[in-house]
């Protein structure tokens, strides 16, 4: 038979997170600390608004670019927290997740032979959808403590560079750009008239009174930066399949193209329980917020007194120390503990280049279970 699409079949090996995970199958001792969402139930009104949806019967196509209602209050949301006026009719379409906003991003901005520039570590499909795209990612390694390396950054542009992609809050490093980088990196931007795709699905996860801020609200980035974001990590709701993009009327027409012939639009009736999140009040997210620092810092305390070099994030909900220290890569730790001490833990080459020894921790699970997993780790690391 003929050859299927070496793209898929060549340049994306299986997941090594499903790889690792398929070691852990059949096993009910297993703590996973690679679980990439919160544990938090999603809220009663998202859930009622989904299911008065299904009553009303509202269960055929949606408009390609979501309900108006919903993208409304996206846009009102978008102006209130993260300081951009934009205009809903024509600045903002819905995706499935923030994963499809991706895609919709690489599909609108990129022709083959076009080059992306990352910080790396970072999230792993923005790789893989650089293969899908035939687009060349390019990596620039993080400071020790996580931060961009604008030096090397600028010496990586050159004429096939069109766009710089950042996640802050990151995953997996849980690194937060400060302010003065954020304008360090609109300073390079404008300077060599590319775009800025900022990935802010972590917005909401930000510790020690740090202010999110989204590069779009800058003055004249607006038309450059492509903004994306779900209700997955903020709401928990990551099943909901729900995420959005805001970006100038161009590009959100050239989305709603692809859309219209991949994808038709997103789920209908979960559209409305997305209302109901975005209409509920802050508040409700205060203790769930601080459960979050508490087991930050739990964890960051913990992975130190084990003997870890490790940094502490800023925020998400991850935390990536290094294995350096006890002579093993990062997929040579994860392997041996899952099999050893029944802790999952993802390897922290699956993001990228530069994180070959290192390991990515999800701190997103019951305080109890991550107490249990640090004090198998502990076990683990005094048999090295
Ligand atoms: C940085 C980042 N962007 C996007 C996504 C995808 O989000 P979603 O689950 O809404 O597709 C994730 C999920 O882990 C992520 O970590």
């Amino acid at each position: 038979m003929k050859e299927l699409s070496h793209i898929l079949a060549n340049k994306t090996p299986k997941s090594k997170i499903r790889q690792l995970f398929d070691l852990a199958s059949g096993r009910s001792d297993i703590i996973s600390l690679g679980i990439g969402q919160p544990d938090f139930r999603t809220p009663e009104p998202i859930i009622q608004g989904n299911i008065r949806a299904l009553e009303k019967n509202i269960t055929q196509y949606a408009p390609t670019r979501g309900i108006p209602e919903l993208l409304q209050l996206i846009g009102d949301k978008f102006s209130k927290k993260n300081n951009t006026q934009v205009d809903w009719k024509h600045n903002i379409i819905l995706s499935n997740g923030g994963s499809q906003a991706l895609t919709l991003t690489f599909a609108s901005l990129f022709n083959p032979g076009d080059e992306i520039i990352l910080f790396s570590p970072n999230f792993i499909s923005y790789f893989y959808l650089g293969s899908f795209f035939g687009v060349n990612v390019k990596e620039v390694r993080r400071k020790k403590d996580f931060s961009p390396d604008f030096e090397s950054l600028k010496k990586m542009i050159n004429e096939k560079t069109k766009a710089i992609l950042i996640n802050s809050p990151n995953n997996p490093t849980g690194y937060v750009f400060t302010p003065n980088e954020i304008r360090e990196l609109i300073e390079i931007v404008l300077e060599f008239d590319l775009y800025l795709i900022s990935d802010e699905v972590y917005e909401n996860y930000v510790y020690d009174g740090i202010e999110h801020i989204s590069p779009a609200s800058f003055k004249g980035l607006f038309e450059r930066t492509i903004t994306i974001n779900a209700m997955s990590k903020l709401y928990s709701a990551t099943g909901f399949r729900l995420g959005y993009v805001v970006a100038n009327n161009k590009i959100i027409d050239l989305m709603e193209k692809y859309h219209q012939y991949t994808i038709a639009g997103t789920n209908h009736a979960a559209q409305y329980g997305f209302k109901e999140a975005l209409k509920m009040n802050n508040n409700f997210f205060n203790d769930i917020f601080q459960s979050f620092t508490e087991r930050r810092d739990y964890s960051f305390k913990r992975l130190k007194e084990i003997g870890f070099e490790v940094v502490k994030p800023k925020g998400a909900f991850y935390i990536m120390p290094s294995v350096e220290e006890f002579n093993l890569t990062g997929q040579e730790f994860s392997e041996k503990i899952i099999k050893e001490k029944g802790v999952a833990i993802v390897p922290g080459d699956v993001f990228g280049k530069f994180s070959n020894n290192s390991l990515r921790i999800s701190y997103a699970i019951d305080i109890k279970l991550l107490e249990e997993a640090m004090a198998r780790i502990e076990d683990f690391v005094k048999m090295l």
